[in-house]
């Protein structure tokens, strides 16, 4: 079997066809696009933090808060995961904002408004939703906060969004969580700006003033493993969105696997495909 020109997988689960320029890939059990969207939007929210806008109307429809988008950095044969951090469905618009870490981000950080880039998107599993009446906490760290804009704006005003950074220079993302009524509970590591501290010790006194009915979390790994344990303690369901090393971001490769359980059974899972968004109570973080 030859893997497919274009994306470099094999698609032998996958029916493939094309509209207009628009690739339309239907796995088994899961429905995305790859195509060139052009860029109609760009800014430069931190050092080495960038934020671009994508028309593309097609992903845009059937997109949800947590997924995620595989981006070619031009020159490398690997695409590049980045979250959805926003979805506009009336404009047929997505954001995403991503930090410079290797010469594959660095790349896209080229890209410019009217440029188009090639996305296969929208991927992996999103956020489980349990109604807007609901109260939620979003609790972001660093570069993992984006994801949490696309879910936090699903809540409104009944969202609070806490946020940690290591200083005020690296602080994104937090006039979005603003403008959709959501309470913003900034932390720095240095205490420059906001609350000094990490998103823990917040997330700890933010239960204890008001329980909420879920909490979501993306950030590092330690992070995700502490805010699981925060929820456990207190009885509170916790979706934790993982970033592991990707390669395919389809399921088609063992790269992304990462330990799980469920029913007290133990088993690979595929990020990719599988997450990146899990059930808290799924990830063996020690693993
Ligand atoms: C589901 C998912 C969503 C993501 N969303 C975002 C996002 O919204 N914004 C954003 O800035 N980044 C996000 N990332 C991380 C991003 O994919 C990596 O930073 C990027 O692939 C690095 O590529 P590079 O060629 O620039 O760097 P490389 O040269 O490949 O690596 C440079 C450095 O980045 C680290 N790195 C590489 N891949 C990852 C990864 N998957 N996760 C964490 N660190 C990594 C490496 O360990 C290394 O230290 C996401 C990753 C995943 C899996
Ligand atoms: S990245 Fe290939 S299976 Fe997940």
């Amino acid at each position: 079997m030859k893997p497919d020109e274009k994306s470099g997988f094999f698609l032998d689960n996958h029916f493939c066809f094309r509209y207009n320029r628009i690739r339309i890939l239907i796995g088994s059990d899961d429905m995305f696009r790859q195509g060139e969207y052009r860029i109609v939007s760009k800014k430069n929210l931190a050092k080495g933090i960038y934020d671009i806008e994508i028309l593309c109307p097609e992903v845009a429809e059937i997109a949800e808060a947590g997924q995620f988008v595989q981006a070619t950095a031009e020159g490398f044969f690997l695409r590049r995961p980045i979250s959805i951090c926003d979805i506009d469905k009336d404009k047929g618009t997505i954001r995403l904002v991503f930090e410079i870490r290797g010469k594959g981000t660095e790349k896209l950080a080229e890209l410019n408004c009217g440029d188009n880039i090639d996305l296969i998107a929208p991927l992996g599993k999103g956020f489980k939703k349990i109604g807007k009446n609901k109260k939620v906490i979003c609790v972001g760290g660093g570069i993992g906060t984006p994801p949490m804009v696309s879910i936090a704006k699903e809540y409104g005003e009944n969202a609070t969004a806490i946020s940690g950074f290591r200083n005020m220079a690296a602080v994104i993302l937090q006039e979005d969580f603003k403008k959709m009524g959501a309470r913003s509970v900034l932390c720095t590591d240095d205490g420059t700006v906001g609350r000094k501290g990490f998103v823990t010790d917040a997330l700890r006194d933010e239960i204890k003033a008001e329980k909420p009915d879920i909490v979501y979390a993306c950030g590092p790994m330690l992070m995700l493993k502490n805010v699981a344990t925060i929820c456990k303690e207190n009885g509170i369901e916790c979706q934790v969105s993982l970033e592991q090393r990707m390669a395919c971001g389809v399921g088609a490769c063992l790269v992304c696997v990462c330990k799980t359980v469920k029913d007290g059974e133990e088993f690979n899972s595929h990020v990719c495909k599988d997450g990146p968004v899990f059930d808290s109570e799924e990830v063996l973080f020690d693993e």
